[in-house]
């Protein structure tokens, strides 16, 4: 399923093929504002309307559920004294992004993205069970230890706990609080984002129009190679286990992005989630759109919006508000890292001799 160190050479040509193809893709959304051949977009966030924006919310204890996933109590420009019925405040910040679209610039576009970290996986309880330096130069380039797997690893269930806790906060949410339902839904292609999804989204009562419907998209996935949870079925698998999932165009049978022996560091990261970005907002004109992914892809999502960091547990939802203004000329240069090698283990990875 996923590449051996031997087809690392085919892997190669095919990543550089993914990223040329990046911007032939059409979609069948309605076309949209499209990135000027010397151009770039300028994602930044809108704070003050978050919490989780405000440097004073401490992530690591933070609920989504208890505080109207972090919306702000508080006025926008828009608000009318006359509205016939008593707005909630969801329905109040939808009327001020709407505003706001329909008078910002022809360059300028506003979106309010719902990004969900997938509930626990089994290797997310593998790191903890061995520690982080022993999964990181061993645990984590097997497929599992013998009694528990996690390749493309699946959620334990502790995850589908928490993915029913997503799904409770948004039937609330949706009946009770006004909020926005996503008009687009994003997944990364692997295991325990596909299944959190549709344990979040499904059965809910949406707007006929924007029924849960996701389109698999490969750059939303976590950091790439190395470690075989991060590896990805191939599409043949998705889309017997997941038959009312979309793919985007392009997207490949097998994995072409996963190397075995080449982890992707931080800074490719962010500049694979801005061309994640990108694509969205130049194909998708919808507002409110849903990501179903990962802590590190969600991380470079916030980083390439100009968001402080906010790291998510298993299964929890952040918004963020974000403005993409696009620009003539080159974008501002930043360096990259290269990719690294497992690192090597300082002590034995193993708990006791293996017999
Ligand atoms: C990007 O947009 C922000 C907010 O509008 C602005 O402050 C910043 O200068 C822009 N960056 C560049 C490089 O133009
Ligand atoms: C955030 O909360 C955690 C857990 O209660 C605590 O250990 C940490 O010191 C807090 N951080 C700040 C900046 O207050
Ligand atoms: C906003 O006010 C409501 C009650 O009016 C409260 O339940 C909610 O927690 C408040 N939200 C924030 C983020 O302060
Ligand atoms: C495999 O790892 C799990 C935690 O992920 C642990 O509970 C189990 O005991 C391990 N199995 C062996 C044979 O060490």
């Amino acid at each position: 399923m996923c590449p051996s160190p031997a087809i690392f050479a085919a892997c190669f040509l095919a990543v550089g093929i993914l990223v040329l193809s990046e911007f032939a893709w059409s979609k069948e959304v309605s076309p949209h504002l499209s990135i000027p051949s010397a151009g770039w977009i300028n994602y930044t966030t809108m704070t003050g309307f978050f919490l989780q924006d405000d440097p004073t919310t401490n992530a690591s204890t933070f609920d989504y559920t208890t505080t109207n996933l972090g919306l702000i109590n508080r006025t926008y420009p828009t608000d009318s004294p006359r509205s016939k019925r008593k707005l909630t405040q969801w329905e109040k910040f939808e009327d001020y992004v709407t505003y706001l679209n329909r008078h910002s610039a022809r360059n300028v576009e506003y979106k309010v993205l719902y990004m969900g970290r997938h509930g626990e996986g089994y290797h997310n309880v593998a790191e903890a069970f061995y520690g982080t330096p022993a999964w990181d130069c061993y645990w984590s380039e097997l497929d599992g230890n013998g009694t528990v797997s996690w390749d493309d690893a699946r959620i334990t269930p502790l995850g589908v706990t928490q993915a029913e806790v997503a799904h409770n906060f948004w039937v609330n949410s949706l009946k009770n609080a006004g909020i926005p339902a996503p008009q687009s839904y994003y997944t990364s292609p692997l295991s325990r984002c596909l299944e959190t999804a549709k344990l979040t989204f499904s059965g809910l009562e949406l707007p006929h129009k924007q029924p849960f419907i996701p389109i698999v998209k490969e750059l939303l996935r976590e950091a790439l190679g190395v470690h075989t949870c991060d590896c990805r079925s191939s599409k043949s698998y998705i889309h017997d286990t997941y038959p009312s999932y979309l793919f985007e165009p392009g997207f490949a049978e097998n994995d072409p992005l996963w190397l075995p022996n080449v982890r992707e560091s931080n800074s490719q990261q962010v500049v694979r989630l801005t061309k994640l970005l990108d694509d969205v907002f130049t194909h998708d004109d919808r507002t409110w759109i849903s990501f179903t992914s990962h802590s590190g892809s969600i991380g470079a999502i916030l980083k390439a919006i100009g968001h402080r960091p906010f790291s998510l547990r298993t299964g929890a939802v952040t918004p963020v508000f974000v403005k993409a203004e696009w620009m003539k000329g080159n974008k501002p240069t930043s360096s990259i890292e290269p990719g690294t090698a497992p690192p090597t283990c300082t002590s034995n990875p193993t708990p006791s001799p293996t017999p």
